[in-house]
């Protein structure tokens, strides 16, 4: 699963492969989610991270995303759940960075990027924070692989504790961690899996 078009095959059809409940990574943590918030959710997908965080913590969410399939199903959820959503179909390749400054940029599950892409990502989130604005990423790491039950099988693209910290050392990490967890998310993310989470505040 590499290309858009694959992505796009992915979602198509009326499920929505991730569910339509957020992500546990945002409820487990929604206190760091600063209410009102100026949002870019890169990676968005079927908008069940970007819906909630408008809906429950009154975000102006703009949602990034290749697939135009899955975007179709973030605003049918939008319009479910009467928020609006900000949702921009865009390869992250070419995604202009500094055109907008964001209180809080939010990438859950990206891991579909190779090390060199996943590099501008991670310099590209930083350049898009305000000063003072937070990041707060989640994915697997390669614990995962023994479990299967979502995420990529390339070892290159999931994460560790020295690859994030290395990656925002000039972020004041506020927190870093490995665990396990049983996830229920649509067919996409079911069951144990191994994770690790990133929260982080450019410096104002
Ligand atoms: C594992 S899904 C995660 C979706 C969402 N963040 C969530 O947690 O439900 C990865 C997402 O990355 C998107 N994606 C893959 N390659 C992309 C690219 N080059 N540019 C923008 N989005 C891309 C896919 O369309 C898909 O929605």
């Amino acid at each position: 699963m590499s290309g858009i078009a694959d992505w796009d095959a992915r979602f198509d059809g009326d499920d929505f492969f991730y569910g339509t409940t957020p992500t546990a990574f945002l409820t487990d943590n929604a206190g760091m989610i600063p209410r009102g918030a100026q949002v870019l959710s890169i990676a968005e997908g079927e908008g069940r991270n970007a819906v909630w965080m408008a809906q429950a913590r009154g975000c102006a969410v703009t949602g990034m995303d290749g697939s135009a399939k899955a975007l179709a199903k973030a605003a049918r959820l939008a319009k479910q759940a009467g928020v609006t959503v900000d949702l921009q179909q865009a390869d992250i390749a070419n995604w202009d960075w500094r055109a907008q400054q964001y209180d809080l940029v939010v990438a859950c599950f990206i891991q579909f990027a190779a090390p060199p892409l996943r590099d501008a990502i991670f310099a590209g989130m930083k350049q898009a924070l305000a000063p003072g604005g937070r990041l707060m990423l989640t994915g697997y790491t390669a614990e995962q692989l023994t479990y299967r039950t979502g995420g990529p099988g390339n070892p290159a693209l999931l994460y560790s504790t020295e690859l994030l910290r290395d990656a925002f050392d000039d972020l004041t990490i506020l927190r870093l961690a490995t665990y396990e967890k049983d996830l229920s998310e649509g067919d996409g993310h079911h069951g144990r899996s191994a994770l690790i989470d990133l929260i982080a505040d450019k410096p104002a």
